[in-house]
């Protein structure tokens, strides 16, 4: 068994950037989960299926292959061979992403995986359900969260970064839908473990957040 931390927390909150970092400086690998969910959002994309009809998602994900790889230490998701890393950071497919995440045959597809890349090697992962369902038994679990404003204000500075012209009142809607879905779905809804370290990033640096999670990993 790898050593494992979990790292749970609602949309936006900065999961990705804090593990990351964690994995680099413990010389673990980074496992970024919902990057598996965009990867099967972009195939109900191009394959045209309909989020709100939930038995065509749940039988069309026999079709789509998830592989992990690691290129230069840099998480790669192949579907069905190709490399689609690149396709998978943008508002489109996660929202698919949030919606297709709470039919039990999308989950279920992706837990083995999950499982298996915990089970052999020492890994930070990052998700919604890792500290509650994929991983139970964690050697550490922190909940990261950071108030609605926070994490809207950095998911608009992101994309302004990128050139994406976008509206903070739209990107505030937007996470409170996701965080409304992931927090009321029925299977593996987001909530804090009981065993889990609760960090609110709001008002911390990164460095901040990050030691307060390297301070945990004995
Ligand atoms: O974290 P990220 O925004 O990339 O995740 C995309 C979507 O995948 C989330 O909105 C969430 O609904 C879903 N997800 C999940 N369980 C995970 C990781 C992501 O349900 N472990």
């Amino acid at each position: 068994m790898g050593y494992n931390v979990a790292i749970d927390g609602p949309a936006g909150a900065g999961k990705s950037t804090i593990a990351k970092r964690v994995a680099k400086e413990k010389g673990y690998i980074y496992v970024d989960t919902g990057a598996m969910y965009r990867a099967l959002a972009v195939y109900f994309l191009d394959k045209k299926i309909n989020p709100e009809n939930l038995d065509a998602i749940a039988a069309a994900c026999e079709g789509a292959e998830v592989k992990i790889q690691y290129e230069q230490g840099e998480q790669q998701v192949y579907l069905n061979g190709e490399n689609i890393t690149s396709r998978l950071r943008n508002e489109e497919v996660g929202n698919m992403a949030s919606k297709v995440s709470a039919v039990p045959e999308v989950r279920a597809h992706l837990l083995n995986l999950q499982k298996e890349l915990a089970r052999t090697q020492d890994v930070v992962m990052d998700g919604r359900d890792i500290g509650t369902c994929v991983l139970p038994e964690a050697d550490v679990k922190i909940f990261l969260t950071a108030s609605v404003e926070t994490r809207a204000l950095r998911r608009y500075k992101e994309l302004e970064e990128k050139g994406v012209s976008c509206d903070l009142e739209e990107i505030k809607k937007d996470i409170k839908e996701r965080d409304e879905r992931d927090c009321t779905r029925k299977i593996a809804p987001l909530r804090q473990a009981e065993d889990a370290v609760l960090i609110d990033s709001s008002d911390m640096t990164i460095e901040e957040v990050v030691k307060a999670i390297t301070d945990n990993i004995v």
